[in-house]
């Protein structure tokens, strides 16, 4: 048993790591997410902000039937109609919680929010009592807080805490704050507010200058009990704190902080895995924790050293992390009961029958060409095949490609469009290129690509290339992802699957920014 404090890990990688733009997901990418959050033991998720959308509504509910051990939240403005969203939202998860805010900064107060002080405390404390009647367990955010006036924050903190809020958070908006000063910021706070110990006080950075995570540790070392973050830094501009960060820093430094999380580490890197496929956003290889370089010696001292004693070099092991997931599992002479447990224990389940039939078949595909099946494999795997759920409008039939030194590439394809088939040649700068101009000259979508992206999901040349690509249309952002050894059939699978979700009828604006 810890004598330690438990510190609270709350993941707003479904609410302000979607804020990120192009980064939206559909209500099964957020369930996918969820799952493996709820398994690696995160305390909350924070799977969206019910007023948003009808689909972010849908996405939080789905989230919170499905969540076993984590509280399940969602976001609300101070605002009747928000809260009543929100309740409604989390009413089904086993531990629900609903998260209010308001701005308290004199700037936001003044030019956004056009109220005074007293009229924003009133309408805080309205809203968590409201809150309360919906839901025990209640968080309230002072929004901008490491810009907002020491005096009224204390006011509306007691308020706050008087009304209901068990849960104080004090965001770093937009990353202006600093560590020293906004650890300060709690130990001040909580020595002042006279009801300070009936409270969890809570971080949550924003990168803008790239201090998120050293704000939320510093604000730990304060008193704060509870750190907000995203996998991979995910968020709003420059991101939130990393959760990868944060929670190996508390782990690896527990001889400075007197906390200790829940968290199984193992989950972080397939988790990470996850989160950059669904969103298109590849992880940089020197980033912290999860980048491909984060445990690799390259220099011949520190390999002897690493040789002779891993501690000479490393802080913390890969496979406490969960690199060593990344092992071989299946073949092509794997079966289906082999491929399904594998699946199972990666988090990964079916809705039916004909979901696991379409990924089994799709794995016996692959297996035929890439004799090595990694677990990396079996997600991309199932990238390409859940959100087939989206009525598949455009589906590859035939891809041909014509390339040579000196010579413009070119591509002629057929695609099966409802159930008939049509086909297009075309000429383009590069074989990708190629290919997505004789897509467009069968579908003509007028959409605008945004990212294209490629990524090799594991090592060697029969690696399979995993493509992401973002097509907006009007307020539509949409992310395709489609993977194959083939990296030009993949971006074809990618920009069709696109496509198809621009043509659903789950096509959505940017969840957050429908109905707000
Ligand atoms: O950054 C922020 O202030 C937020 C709040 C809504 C918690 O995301
Ligand atoms: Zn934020």
């Amino acid at each position: 048993m810890s004598t330690k404090d438990p510190l609270v890990i709350f993941d707003t990688t479904l609410r302000d790591g979607e804020q990120s733009p192009g980064a939206s997901m559909t209500r099964e990418e957020k369930v996918r997410i969820a799952t493996m959050l709820d398994k690696m033991n995160v305390d909350v998720i924070e799977a969206g902000f019910a007023i948003a959308s009808h689909g972010d509504f849908e996405a939080i509910k789905s989230v919170a039937k499905v969540v076993k051990n984590s509280t399940v939240c969602s976001l609300a403005r101070a605002l009747k109609g928000d809260i009543e969203q929100a309740g409604a939202a989390v009413a089904p998860a086993a531990s629900g919680r609903i998260h209010t805010f308001i701005a308290t900064s004199p700037i936001h107060m003044k030019y956004k929010l056009q109220m005074q002080p007293d009229q924003v405390l009133e309408q805080a404390v309205m809203a968590i009592k409201m809150a309360r009647n919906l839901c025990g367990d209640v968080e309230f955010s002072c929004e901008d807080a490491s810009r907002s006036e020491f005096d009224f924050m204390c006011r509306i903190i007691e308020s706050a805490i008087d009304a209901g809020a068990g849960t104080i958070n004090l965001p770093d908006t937009v990353g202006y704050g600093e560590p020293v000063e906004y650890g300060e910021m709690f130990s001040r706070l909580m020595n002042h507010i006279p009801n300070a110990d009936k409270a969890v006080f809570s971080t949550h950075c924003h990168n803008d200058l790239g201090l998120a995570v050293a704000n939320s540790l510093s604000a730990v070392m304060h008193g704060a009990r509870q750190i907000e973050c995203t996998i991979n830094g995910l968020g709003e501009r420059a991101g939130n704190a990393s959760l990868e960060e944060v929670v190996m820093a508390v782990k690896t430094r527990h001889d400075l902080m007197p906390v200790s999380t829940r968290i199984d580490t193992r989950h972080i890197v397939p988790t990470s895995r996850l989160v950059s496929s669904i969103t298109g956003f590849p992880v940089q290889p020197n980033k912290a924790i999860v980048g491909a370089n984060a445990f690799a010696h390259e220099s011949g001292i520190h390999q002897d050293g690493v040789l002779k004693h891993r501690e000479t070099y490393e802080i913390m092991s890969a496979e406490s992390v969960g690199w060593s997931t990344n092992k071989l599992v299946l073949g092509k002479h794997s079966g289906r009961a082999a491929v399904k447990v594998r699946f199972e224990e990666l988090g990964i389940k079916f809705e039916d029958k004909d979901q696991f039939n379409a990924a089994f078949s799709r794995f016996k595909d692959l297996a035929d060409k890439k004799h090595e099946i990694f677990d990396e494999d079996l997600q991309a795997l199932v990238s390409e095949t859940q959100p087939q759920a989206v009525a598949e409008i455009y589906k590859l039939k035939h891809l041909e490609i014509v390339t040579k030194t000196g010579a413009t590439p070119k591509a002629s394809i057929v695609i099966n469009v409802y159930s008939g088939a049509s086909s297009a040649e075309a000429y383009g700068s590069g074989p990708v290129d190629a290919t997505f101009k004789a897509i467009e000259h069968i579908v003509s979508s007028g959409a605008d690509l945004k990212l294209y992206s490629v990524n090799a999901i594991t090592q060697g040349t029969d690696s399979q290339g995993d493509v992401t690509v973002r097509l907006e249309k009007g307020s539509h952002i949409v992310n395709g992802v489609g993977a194959d050894t083939d990296i030009v059939v993949a971006s074809a699978k990618a920009y069709l699957q696109a496509l198809n979700l621009l043509a659903s009828s789950d096509q959505r604006a940017h969840p957050q920014h429908e109905g707000v």
